[in-house]
Order: C-alpha cells, then sequence, then structure tokens
C-alpha cells in the first residue's frame, strides 16, 4: 500500500501542490455553490481528534467531509474525554483511532504532536495546529484567500501583526509566502512574542524582510495585513500579556494609512485586535477567508484520500 500522505507542516509543499489544490478548490466551491455538495467521498470516514478548543478549523473540517458525502466520527475535548485522561499516549490513540477511519485531522496541544501521531499512522494525519507550533491548513487558505484577491504572490508586501512568537497561523503562512517572490514582509510584533529565530533565519535567505513594532508607520505600504490574536494561553509571565496588549489594534489611525486596494486577514478568533466596525471596511476579508477554508479542506481531503479512492 502507498504511504500515506500526511500533512504536518507548511514546509512540505511545493507550488505545484499548493497550485493545484487552489484551483481543486475554486472548481469545488462552484459544486457547493449550485448543488450543495458531491459524493466523492462516500464511505469514507474521517476521524476528528482535537485536545484543544477549536470553532472553525474543526467545524470546517467537518462540514468539508459532510459535503463531499463522507461520515464524520469527533472528539472535541480529546483532553478530558479519550484516554489520555487514562494516560493513553498518542501513538497508540492514533493506532486506534486508525482502525475506524480513513483520515484523522489532529489538533494537538503540543507542538511535534502530530508529527509523532503521523510516524505510526497507516492512514494520513492532518495537523489542525500542533501547540504553538504550526497550523498548515490554516495558512493553505489563508494564501488561497489572498491567490484570490490579488491573482498572484509576486511583488506584494505582507505584514504580519501580532503574536508572532505563539502563533502558529503566521508560522506555516510565512514559510508559504517565502516560497513566492514576495516584494517584502514586515514583522510587526511586541517584543515579548517576536517571530522565532529559526524561522527568521529561514525567511531571511528566501525574502527582504523587516522587523518593526510601529504598524501604522507601515500601514501605507502593504497589501496584506494580516493581524492576529495574543495567545494568551501560552504566556509565562501574565504582565508580559498585559503590556503587550492592545498594542496592534487596527485603529483609524492605521486603516487611513492603509491602501484603498489592501485587505485584511485575520485566522479568528479575534479580541481587541479588528473592532467590530471595521466588519463594514471594504477591506475586510476575514468572514470570506473562512468560508474558503470549506473548499480548500474539501480539495485536502480529497487529495489525501486519493490513493484509497482510486483503489
Ligand atoms: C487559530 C488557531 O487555533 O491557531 N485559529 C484557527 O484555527 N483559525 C488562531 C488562534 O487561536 O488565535
Amino acid at each position: 500500500m502507498a504511504e500515506p500522505l500526511h500533512i504536518i507542516e507548511a514546509q512540505q509543499f511545493d507550488r505545484p501542490f499548493m497550485e493545484t489544490l487552489f484551483q481543486r478548490s475554486t472548481e469545488l466551491k462552484q459544486v457547493v455553490e449550485e448543488e450543495g455538495g458531491c459524493d466523492l467521498l462516500r464511505n469514507r470516514v474521517l476521524v476528528v481528534l482535537f485536545y484543544q478548543p477549536s470553532t472553525r478549523t474543526r467545524l470546517s473540517f467537518e462540514t468539508a467531509m459532510s459535503r463531499m458525502g463522507g461520515a464524520v466520527v469527533s472528539t472535541e475535548n480529546a483532553l478530558e474525554f479519550s484516554s489520555h485522561s487514562k494516560g493513553e499516549s498518542i501513538e497508540d490513540t492514533i493506532q486506534t483511532v486508525a482502525c475506524y477511519g480513513d483520515v484523522v485531522v489532529l489538533r494537538h496541544h503540543q507542538e511535534g504532536g502530530v508529527r509523532r501521531a503521523a510516524r505510526v499512522s497507516p492512514v494520513p494525519v492532518i495537523n489542525a495546529g500542533d501547540g504553538p507550533g504550526q497550523h498548515p491548513t490554516q495558512a493553505l487558505l489563508d494564501m488561497y484567500t489572498i491567490r484570490n484577491e490579488f491573482g498572484a504572490f509576486d511583488g506584494l508586501t505582507v505584514a504580519l501583526v501580532g503574536d508572532l512568537k505563539y502563533g502558529r497561523t503566521v508560522h506555516s503562512l510565512a514559510y508559504l509566502l517565502a516560497k513566492y517572490p514576495v516584494k517584502k514582509l514586515y514583522l510587526v510584533a511586541p517584543e515579548q512574542v517576536e517571530m522565532p529565530p529559526r524561522l527568521i533565519a529561514h525567511l531571511q535567505k528566501r525574502v527582504e524582510l523587516e522587523s518593526c513594532t510601529d504598524l501604522e508607520a507601515v500601514a501605507g505600504d502593504v497589501d496584506v495585513v494580516y493581524t492576529t490574536r495574543l495567545q494568551q494561553e501560552y504566556f509565562e509571565d501574565p504582565l508580559a500579556y498585559q503590556r503587550s496588549l492592545g498594542r496592534y489594534t487596527l485603529h483609524q489611525g492605521v486603516l487611513a494609512a492603509m491602501k484603498e486596494q489592501a485587505i485584511i486577514l485575520h485566522p479568528l478568533p479575534r479580541n481587541d485586535e479588528i473592532p467590530y466596525q471595521v466588519d463594514l471596511d471594504p477591506r475586510a476579508r476575514y468572514f470570506q477567508q473562512v468560508r474558503n477554508g470549506l473548499y480548500l479542506r474539501m480539495a485536502l481531503l480529497e487529495r489525501v484520500l486519493m490513493p484509497t479512492l482510486k483503489a
């Protein structure tokens, strides 16, 4: 049997893989809009195993599977309601659920937890977030949204804003953006939560990079403002969290400085980074991003299940 295609980290994708996936996402969008879905994944079962809370990632994967005619079994609080609470290892849990399903979407509380699971899994494992590590499928849908807006990534200037240390979505997105000839990346973060040095070293070799702390000063230069929530759950020092709060709210000054054609993205959930009145700004795209996540995850489930579908 062919090796399962695990989705672990953003570095694993090449541009042709992404382009094919984006194209297929658009085809499936049309299928959903015209017919509500299809039955291409009929008789396939998705196991959803989440050790951390989620709204969008879990429900969009589940909806994606349902809209393709497949079935879903789900544990949304695996820390408490799985045998983890009885001391079972992630390796044993994965080998168990792989006896039931054809693919596993896993959100784990530890960086590297999904990789450990994939190592022993006979079915594809998809990383839906591993602690402060990565969130590759969020980054794919972020890229899909950007590409739909601008047609290409070439020459774009992107500001990644907020918690760049613990924010797993920005880690994955930065890796993906650096695969294209973007013009420049601004890393806008409070000192307490700057991008990890290892990731900066990777990016520096590939794109023009500028780290800064003043969003308003660079807002006029960017095509995409990608804001993120401070990941309070990972902060060791509550005072550091308090000091960083409110630093990058998209207030009037920032919005006024931004280009008319720029877009505002956020993986959600938001706290105070984007005031609710910004939803009316024509540059806001974060709910479009949510919708795109459905199509992208449909395409991704189809892609990882393809070998078994052919069999
Ligand atoms: C993010 C996550 O869980 O990493 N949400 C998401 O999946 N869209 C972002 C966050 O929690 O801030």
